[in-house]
């Protein structure tokens, strides 16, 4: 006789977990809806740590290493605490040509951080993706939420280090 399915208990009784598990609920609880999970989880918790990758991989029936691939392929996915605020840059072609890459410096040389790292104050995360679709505003990032085109690394790293 097969065993009969049980999903894994949530990993605690933060009440955040009640809303990832709905929307795997509301995807029939199956590996198709990983990449929903993994943005419910986000959304919830600012990051995805160990737990909610294994308990998502767990509940939706997919194998923890692709759990993982998934996870660390998209880059709007993030594996590590967010500080304060977080700066998305684009490193598309457009972007990266316009200057995506002189910001890049900037973070490194007067920051200190390099993509998915934190400022050592807690204060700013670094991120990039691909493509924001707003090309035509090259170089273009995202600044707590809000797209910002044509910046300029230094203002923009002079910005981030005041806040
Ligand atoms: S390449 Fe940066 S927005 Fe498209």
């Amino acid at each position: 006789m097969p065993i009969p399915y049980t999903k894994p208990p949530a990993p605690s009784d933060d009440k955040r977990w009640k809303i990832v598990e709905t929307r795997m609920r509301r995807h029939g609880d199956r590996p198709q809806a990983l990449i929903e999970a993994l943005h419910a989880a986000q959304e919830a918790f600012g990051y995805l740590d160990d737990e909610a990758l294994q308990f998502i991989g767990d509940t939706l029936g997919v194998p923890h290493s692709r759990v993982y691939g998934v996870a660390t392929f998209y880059s709007f996915f993030t594996l590590k605490p967010q500080g304060e605020h977080t700066c998305v840059v684009c490193t598309g072609t457009a972007c990266y040509i316009n200057g995506a890459k002189e910001i890049m410096t900037g973070f490194e040389q007067q920051l200190g951080v390099k993509p998915k790292e934190t400022t050592a104050d807690g204060k700013v995360s670094l991120l990039t993706a691909r493509c924001l679709g707003a090309c035509s505003l090259a170089p273009a990032v995202i600044v707590d939420g809000d797209v910002r085109g044509k910046v300029s690394a230094a203002d923009l790293v002079a910005e981030l280090e005041a806040m």
